[in-house]
């Protein structure tokens, strides 16, 4: 089967800033597919672009076939976005936003009746419902704003950090919600910054750093393909001095060692069980004070910090 999405070479320039740059991707048909990076990495102009909301400054994309640039009228047809930033429209509530939109993907009125109190009781929103949509919190127009995508149940939606601001309840309901949606047939695209939604939501997680794409690939997969895949994070009582590191390098198992916090250290390396108890006596000898030290498979911040140097949130920090 050909990919639902096709991406080519996109990209997009502000001035001389390249904020999507020649990105390449396919996304399969009824598939989550995760774009997860930090803050400013080009996710959510990605997005626009394949909205037809913004023109790329060069290459182009496919969706279902049809090219953003030449065919957006088309492109729209089969999409359905949760925007990051839910525009307000004229209409005032959240029961009129869903409704009126519910009309627009043209539900009959007995099934327009139905989807939209049982989509708005699954968010929690059914009491706001007829609250003004500008006394809502912040999580709460998210809301909204999935909620319009649940009730098209378009060949595609695309949700661009769907839980920000939503509580942990909350977040739980929406994935399961986003997951039936895609069980039901949606292909789906996910911007997120958070490691765990990607990491739990996604059959597949790109890895977008500074306009570029750095990997894309199952989050399993992505885990394994870490050279020195095991991690140990050391916590000590007082900031290791760069002897205490340099001890720790010349092991021939330990691939890298990054400073996570002023007094913890994250090693990536392999044979774990048998490295660890020989990196405990070097410590001794050295006189270093060891409060915690702790075992672990790599999460996707681990693949995050093996392709850029940083974590996601280093990253986070610097903007970009
Ligand atoms: N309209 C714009 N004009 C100028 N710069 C922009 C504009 N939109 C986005 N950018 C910049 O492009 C970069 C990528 O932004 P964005 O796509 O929103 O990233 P993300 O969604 O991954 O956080 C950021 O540095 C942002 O400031
Ligand atoms: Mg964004």
């Amino acid at each position: 089967m050909p990919p639902i999405i096709r991406i080519e070479n996109l990209t997009k320039k502000f001035g001389n800033f390249t904020a999507v740059d020649h990105l390449n991707l396919e996304v399969e048909e009824g598939e989550i597919l995760g774009l997860l990076g930090p803050n400013g990495a080009g996710k959510t102009t990605t997005i626009l672009m394949l909205a037809t909301v913004i023109r790329p400054t060069e290459g182009t994309a496919y969706v279902g076939g049809y090219d953003v640039r030449k065919n957006p009228d088309k492109v729209r047809e089969l999409l359905g976005v949760a925007f990051q930033e839910p525009k307000l429209l004229w209409v005032s509530t959240p029961w009129d936003v869903v409704n009126w939109h519910a009309k627009v993907c043209g539900l009959s009125t007995q099934e327009r009746k139905q989807r939209v109190r049982e989509v708005l009781e699954a968010l929690d929103m059914w009491d706001y419902r007829h609250r003004s949509v500008h006394a809502l919190s912040g999580g709460m127009r998210k809301r909204v704003e999935i909620a319009k995508v649940l009730i098209q149940r378009p060949k595609i939606a695309i949700v661009d950090e769907p839980t920000a601001q939503i509580d942990v309840v909350g977040k739980h309901k929406i994935w399961r919600m986003l997951r039936e949606l895609c069980d039901s047939g949606t292909t789906i695209i996910l911007a997120t910054n958070e490691l765990y939604e990607a990491d739990v939501l996604s059959d597949r997680v790109g890895i977008m750093h500074r306009g570029r794409l750095l990997v894309c690939d199952t989050p399993q997969k992505l885990k394994d393909s870490i050279v020195g895949g095991d991690v140990v994070e050391i916590q000590f009582e007082v900031e290791p001095s760069p002897k205490i590191i340099e001890s720790l390098d010349q092991f021939k198992e330990v691939v890298k060692v990054i400073r996570t916090k002023a007094s913890t250290l994250r090693l990536y390396l392999n044979k774990v069980e048998e490295v660890v108890p020989k990196i405990m006596s070097t410590l001794m000898m050295e006189g270093a004070v060891v409060s915690s030290i702790r075992m672990s498979e790599p999460s996707l911040d681990d693949v995050f910090a093996h392709y850029t140097g940083l974590t996601l949130e280093e990253a986070q920090k610097g903007g970009r």
